[in-house]
């Protein structure tokens, strides 16, 4: 952790207890990077972008391209800035990590979205257990730039105001959606399942087992169904959700949820590796070195 990122207090939450961080919007203090910082940043994008080419969704790198990301160092969000601004009207703000949940959904409802200003340490490059510049980035920054994606983020944010007003058990939903396509999604192409989810494309193990391994359900996204489905915040997920496009999510998402939330109140939820009769089946997984708790 940076010296000067103010963690504000631990708090309970559906990821168990999480660090919440100042909700300061600040400058991103990029000349307090470190050569060992760019570094960091410079090894994990060559990383990804040797493995992500047949396995990202296409959108995901041409628009790195686009962007002009590159493993030289460490991008500035003033430069993203004036590529999103004009495609999209979104704008990156630094923070100083995770936010309390109604401020992140205010900002993504007003078309802001909040990237982590600190990177991880060079013994964190496999994982770490919150959200850092890498992930924010590298992982969500791009699909910003596609329009309907970009609806589909602000929807979410004013869809996230709508639920924290409703109560706990319709932010639980809420925030499963976001688990199962915004951070995890796959996308079904012509040329096959691509990664579209920040989650994914951040993790370089993820990346290949979430297409690789005989393991993982894919299943058909369904939106009641991933609203009603527990997941892993340890381990690989148990089950990937499959949109068709990004404007099927737009169609799904876009109906009054207040409705489906009163019913979903009154249904158990499904464990993470459960395969219904009424799921469509891309691949059943195997199940192999699943753990059989600590769902959440
Ligand atoms: N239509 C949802 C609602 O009424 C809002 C939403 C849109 C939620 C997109 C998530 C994603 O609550
Ligand atoms: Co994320």
């Amino acid at each position: 952790m940076q010296g000067n990122a103010q963690r504000v207090e631990h708090q309970l939450t559906d990821k168990g207890y999480v660090p919440v961080y100042t909700t300061r919007v600040i400058a991103q203090p990029w000349e307090t990077y470190t050569a060992d910082d760019h570094r960091t940043w410079a090894t994990l994008f060559r990383r990804q972008r040797e493995i992500l080419p047949g396995r990202a969704a296409k959108e995901f790198i041409d628009n790195q391209e686009r962007f002009g990301m590159s493993a030289d160092a460490i991008p500035k969000f003033s430069d993203l800035n004036r590529v999103l601004s004009v495609a999209t009207g979104w704008e990156l703000i630094a923070v100083e990590g995770l936010l309390p949940e109604l401020t992140f959904f205010e900002h993504l409802a007003n078309r802001r979205f909040p990237v982590t200003w600190w990177i991880r340490k060079p013994e964190q490059l496999d994982y770490l257990s919150e959200p850092d510049l890498f992930h924010d980035l590298f992982g969500h920054v791009p699909l910003l730039l596609n329009p309907v994606f970009a609806d589909y983020m602000q929807a979410y944010g004013c869809g996230g105001v709508k639920a924290a007003a409703i109560g706990p058990e319709a932010l639980v939903n809420l925030t499963r959606l976001y688990w199962y396509t915004v951070e995890f999604g796959l996308i079904n192409t012509p040329e096959g399942l691509r990664i579209y989810g920040a989650g994914i494309v951040s993790s370089k193990g993820e990346s290949i087992y979430c297409l690789d391994s005989a393991a993982p359900n894919r299943l058909g996204f369904d939106l009641e169904r991933v609203m009603c489905t527990r997941y892993r915040i340890d381990t690989y997920q148990k089950t990937y959700f499959v949109i068709d496009s990004y404007a099927q999510l737009m169609d799904a998402t876009r109906p009054d949820f207040t409705p489906i939330y009163a019913r979903l109140a009154a249904q158990p939820s499904h464990p993470a590796g459960n395969v219904l009769d009424s799921d469509q089946v891309y691949q059943r997984g195997s199940g192999e070195g699943w753990l059989n708790d600590g769902d959440v």
